[in-house]
């Protein structure tokens, strides 16, 4: 039988409603197929941060890389608007495990959730792999002068040989290992002709080694355009840390909205972090409006993950079932709360056993 310690972090806001929900999910799959997971719960937060000043705490990444798995919900509160804490939470742990992998699944599962007309479920399966460790993300730059009318900003986009050849690599082996066609550059190298100049060339370099796979280049203004106009078209997309976070909010448009939209950061070979693409809401915080589907299929792909392959399919076909008989919250036209959603699932995957 197998065990797994799996780490969760509900967060701020709507972070804990659909973590709530994720959890009591994930539960009932481990009751249905006998393995044990066990979950540990940390209160790391806004709340936390506001009361004490700590928002992650001496040796605490070391302590979260223990763990077979770390699940987050989302982190963003008003009563911290520089958002650091989750900075030290989010991008501390994507940082500091090397989580250099964001991948990111974008699958239509109903015609009704596309915003778009004519678009099937299968018409739209496209796995985004999102840089995770460098770009603009990395907190290089500095502020001189600061509220003068001379006042500069920095803000400096790095990116490093290994760092882009990585990423690149994993989607192109992400590619070969799921039986996928096509990968897809994104960059603005015709502006950033020193950083995206790098990954133009190696994505050449990677690319010729991967000649059974179909490799082509668009700059990220064009696909941006057309993703909204021609999902069909797109099969494995690779890019920066900030084009990936916009392009994958894209993403979950074309799925019925960012409460459909699921992640994974990765680093191979070490515990991953899974969290939904969303974020906190505040403004629905705490009143059982949230989508929890997005939470939800993000513990599918950490079961997946894990080679827990059957929790892994149990969910999905529990959230299928769910949007077929729309039982879902307002944003998917559904008329259930967010702890409801959770019952119906969990009430699928018993009745699956
Ligand atoms: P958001 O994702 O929190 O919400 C934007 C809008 O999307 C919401 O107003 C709502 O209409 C919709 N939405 C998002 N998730 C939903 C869900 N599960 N169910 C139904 N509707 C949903 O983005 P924002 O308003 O730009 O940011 C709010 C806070 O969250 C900010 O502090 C931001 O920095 C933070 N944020 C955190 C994460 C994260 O922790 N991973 C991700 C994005 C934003
Ligand atoms: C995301 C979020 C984060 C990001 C923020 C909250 C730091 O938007 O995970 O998509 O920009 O990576
Ligand atoms: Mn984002």
């Amino acid at each position: 039988m197998t065990h797994k310690r799996i780490a969760i972090v509900p967060g701020d806001g709507i972070g804990i409603d659909v973590t709530a929900e994720a959890v009591k999910v994930l539960q009932v799959c481990a009751e249905v197929t006998g393995n044990q997971i066990e979950l540990v719960h940390y209160d790391y937060g806004a709340d936390k941060y506001v009361k004490t000043g700590i928002s992650m705490p001496p040796g605490g990444y070391d302590d979260l890389r223990k763990y077979d798995a770390i699940f987050m919900g989302a982190f963003g509160d008003p009563r911290v608007p520089d958002m650091k804490h989750a900075a030290d939470i989010l991008l501390g742990t994507r940082f500091v495990l090397d989580l250099y992998v964001n991948y990111r699944p974008v699958k239509l599962y109903d015609e009704a959730l596309c915003p778009l007309k004519g678009i099937k479920p299968g018409d739209i399966d496209i796995a985004i792999f999102r840089e995770n460790t460098e770009g603009l993300y990395v907190g290089v730059g500095g502020i001189f002068k600061k509220n003068t009318p001379e006042e500069i900003a920095v803000q400096e986009d790095v990116n490093t040989r290994k760092g882009v050849q990585r990423i690149i690599e994993y989607a192109f082996e992400f590619a070969v290992k799921n039986g996928r066609k096509k990968v897809l550059m994104s960059d603005k190298a015709n502006v950033l002709t020193y950083g995206h100049d790098l990954w133009q060339r190696v994505f050449k370099e990677v690319s010729q080694k991967y000649p059974q796979i179909e490799s082509s280049h668009m700059y990220v203004d064009a696909l941006s355009m057309q993703l909204l106009l021609h999902p069909q078209n797109f099969d494995v997309i690779v890019t920066c840390n900030m084009f990936g976070d916009i392009i994958t909010d894209i993403g979950a448009a074309l799925q019925g909205g960012l409460g459909m939209a699921a992640s994974a950061n990765i680093h191979p070979g070490g515990p991953a972090m899974f969290e939904p693409v969303h974020g906190s809401a505040p403004k629905y915080a705490g009143k059982d409006v949230a989508n929890p589907f997005g939470a939800i299929l993000t513990v599918q792909l950490m079961m997946e993950h894990l080679q827990l392959n059957r929790e892994a399919q149990l969910i999905e076909d529990a959230v299928q079932k769910a949007i077929a008989e729309k039982k879902t919250t307002h944003d998917l036209g559904g008329s259930l709360g967010t702890r409801a959603v959770g019952d119906f699932l969990s009430a699928s995957i018993r009745a699956a056993k």
